[in-house]
């Protein structure tokens, strides 16, 4: 009798957090682990289900060899991202256009070279990684708020245009994990931290408590919990809150209105 292969997933940002723990669960359930990353070096050694790929999530060129060096992929996590933090007025260029070329853009450069195997294949399930900012805006995360809700818009469209071919698409929306995020993946614009800005309420007062709440948030272990459980199951929900911020915030945006929502916000995080 011909031995089943077993199901492949790709994972981007596999270097660290979500991805990392992602991984290691996937793994350990048997599936083949393609980690994409920045640092493949970095995950040689993790599990021997584990194959770490180098992806550029800027390039086009770099996704697509990626994806053909990962061969077969059955199950696709999008979940590179990092944050952004500025006011409007204040950022640059440059800062403006790699928040969405990394959380949006990469999203879907490698969803892109991901479907047409999935669509051959009969099927597939593509997991989107995005927030529950991508819910809710607050001030100073415009760009990251607005790539996030980006996301949750990609996951509607798609879930419509890849429903023939068989292919599942969902969002997760983490609330607070302790990940690297905070530590390494929070990108600051140094006008809108300097002492003179005029958004400097919020930069010394919500940026730091957003920092905290990330460093003593939930054990991103529960993500993957959530994602395998995705994958599992092909009647699972378009979208799952994951960890306390989440589950509080999400249900509380449905019910409320923009307004009776957007005060209870201001009043959580003294937002004036
Ligand atoms: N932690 C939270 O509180 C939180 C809350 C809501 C949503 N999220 C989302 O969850 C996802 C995973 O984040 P995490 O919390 O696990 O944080 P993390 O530990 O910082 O991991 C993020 C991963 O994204 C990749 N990444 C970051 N910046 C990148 C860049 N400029 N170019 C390419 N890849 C980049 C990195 O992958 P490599 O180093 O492997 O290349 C990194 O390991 C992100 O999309 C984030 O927006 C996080």
């Amino acid at each position: 009798m011909m031995k089943r292969r077993n199901k492949r997933v790709l994972i981007t940002g596999s270097g660290s957090g979500m991805g990392r723990a992602t991984a290691l669960l996937l793994a350990e359930k048997g599936y083949d682990v393609i980690a994409a990353t920045r640092t493949p070096e970095a995950l040689y050694d993790l599990h021997p289900n584990i194959v770490p790929v180098a992806m550029d999530l800027r390039d086009r060129a770099s996704v697509e060899a990626a994806v053909k060096e990962a061969g077969q992929v059955d199950i696709l996590i999008n979940n590179a991202g990092y944050g952004f933090v500025s006011s409007v007025e204040e950022a640059k260029e440059a800062e403006m256009v790699a928040q969405f070329d990394i959380n949006l853009m990469g999203l879907l450069r490698v969803t892109a070279a991901v479907i047409p195997a999935m669509r051959r294949a009969g099927g597939g399930v593509i997991v989107n990684i995005s927030s529950f900012l991508g819910k809710i805006g607050l001030p100073m995360l415009t760009f990251y708020n607005a790539s996030k809700y980006a996301v949750e818009g990609v996951t509607d469209s798609l879930r419509y245009e890849l429903r023939p071919f068989g292919i599942r698409v969902h969002s997760v929306m983490p609330g607070f994990f302790d990940t690297c995020f905070a530590r390494k993946n929070l990108r600051i614009n140094e006008r809108s931290f300097a002492p003179d800005s005029p958004y400097r309420c919020f930069s010394e007062n919500l940026a730091p408590r957003i920092v905290d709440e990330i460093n003593h948030g939930n054990d991103p272990k529960e993500v993957a919990r959530i994602i395998a459980k995705i994958i599992d199951d092909p009647d699972a929900p378009a979208r799952v809150a994951a960890g306390e911020k989440a589950r509080k915030f999400i249900p509380m945006r449905r019910e409320l209105s923009d307004e009776d929502f957007e005060r209870r916000v201001r009043e959580y995080y003294n937002l004036g």
